[in-house]
């Protein structure tokens, strides 16, 4: 494939992000793991202690002000997130504790779905979060686990992955964004496929949300899953999107306080509608608090120039990458990029070239990146990952590539694990 540089520079951005992020400073060189985890904005970490400092209290149960107060902001909360996903109403938003949890949360509701002479379609590029829970159910119900292909450039192959569906696949599980390639499905077009045979599409959102602008009514998605620290809010908080009526149909995967009208020794549970249905416990609700911040935070510094901004390091990162000869890009996240490029440098195995950039203060990731059956597929021990975030540079891009002038084959940094990493 050819790989161009995109010429114009990643300044789109207000000047003095990098001053919005307090962890930088502390840093020895780029970090450039955000697709594991980005850093959080001083804004959000105000946000989180703000909340902590003014409206501690139970949500949803207390009589009093500050529990009206700390309600008042959750669902607060929950209105931002429902306005930044373009979602029908508040209700349609879940908050969970991360991707992983919400696609269990959607797995174990529609159960009853699934049966012997019954598939769940997934692709072959799903991280295991959203592919563990459906190999799980169609093992524990009988039903098959299809997977659809990954064409050559790294994006699902949408007519194969249409021949896969039809009225024994009452289910489909996707990535919006591959978080091994940064490669973008054709979401819109796989979900109209899917509905045209009959099934219900749940679609990973964790690589797509923090680069790109999502309306997930324009999608059609049924469930649109994505965590909140990826998207430079805090860990353990996640969103479940559903269309309300699909929400309504869901068996509560876990029932507790907060998801009942009431409970009497001798007559049926009566729970409450959704969301809250689907939110047993208290929940994290500063984490909600700071996933809202960290979609404002977003929006403050412009949708199009984050995604532009983001683009422009992948086009960068894979035109300089593309020059060294002893570096092969895997997929082709340049043509529709966000924020991730997985590459392999010639005889050094990825541990060993994530470890030796480490010892140059480099954070990358690199193995496979909880998806070896996609690494299966690509033939590859691992990849070696650079994914960024706003507060990256194109001169992060060329310490990066600088540094791999000094990776050397022979020397062994990690014990090649197979099982750690994964
Ligand atoms: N899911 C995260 C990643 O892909 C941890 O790195």
């Amino acid at each position: 494939m050819t790989h161009t540089a995109q010429e114009s520079p990643a300044t789109a951005l207000p000047a003095g992000v990098r001053d919005d992020f307090p962890i930088l400073t502390t840093l020895p060189g780029p970090y450039l793991d955000n697709a594991a985890t980005a850093h959080k904005p001083r804004t959000v970490l105000d946000a989180i202690t703000r909340y902590y400092t003014t409206a501690n209290s139970n949500v949803g149960r207390g009589y009093h002000a500050l529990g009206r107060r700390s309600t008042d902001v959750y669902e607060q909360a929950r209105a931002d997130v429902q306005e930044a996903l373009g979602a029908a109403q508040p209700e349609e938003v879940v908050f969970t504790a991360g991707t992983t949890d919400a696609v269990n949360t959607v797995a174990d509701g529609l159960r009853h779905l699934l049966g012997p002479g019954k598939a769940v379609l997934v692709s072959g590029m799903e991280h295991n979060s959203n592919l563990l829970p459906w190999r799980r159910l169609a093992e524990e119900t009988g039903a098959q686990l299809r997977v659809a292909p990954v064409d050559a450039r790294g994006r699902v192959d949408t007519e194969a992955f249409t021949a896969l569906l039809g009225p024994e696949v009452p289910l489909v599980a996707l990535s919006h964004v591959s978080n091994v390639l940064g490669t973008v499905n054709p979401v819109e077009q796989l979900v109209a496929a899917a509905h045209r045979h009959g099934a219900l599409v749940v679609v990973d959102g964790a690589q797509a949300v923090p680069h790109r602008a999502v309306d997930v009514r324009a999608l059609d998605a049924d469930f649109y899953c994505f965590s909140a620290h990826k998207v430079y809010g805090p860990m353990g908080t996640g969103v479940l999107y559903g269309k309300r009526d699909l929400l309504d149909e869901l068996r509560p995967p876990r029932v507790g306080g907060g998801t009942v009208k009431g409970v009497h020794a001798t007559e049926p549970v009566r729970y409450v509608p959704v969301p809250a249905r689907l939110e047993a416990g208290t929940p994290n609700v500063a984490g909600a608090v700071g996933l809202a911040a960290a979609l404002r935070y977003l929006d403050g510094l412009g949708r199009d120039a984050v995604r532009a901004h983001d683009e422009q390091l992948v086009r960068y990162a894979v035109h300089r990458l593309s020059e060294r000869p002893d570096v092969r890009v895997i997929g082709a996240p340049e043509e529709d990029p966000s924020g991730i490029v997985s590459f392999v440098v010639d005889g050094v195995h990825p541990y060993d070239v994530g470890g030796q950039l480490d010892e140059q203060g480099i954070a990358v990731r690199c193995g496979v990146h909880c998806a070896s059956t996609f690494l299966d597929d690509l033939g590859l021990l691992g990849t070696v990952r650079a994914s960024f975030a706003v507060y990256n540079t194109r001169a992060d891009v060329d310490t990066l590539v600088g540094a791999l002038d000094a990776v050397r084959p022979d020397v062994w940094t990690n014990e090649h694990p197979t099982t750690r990493f994964l």
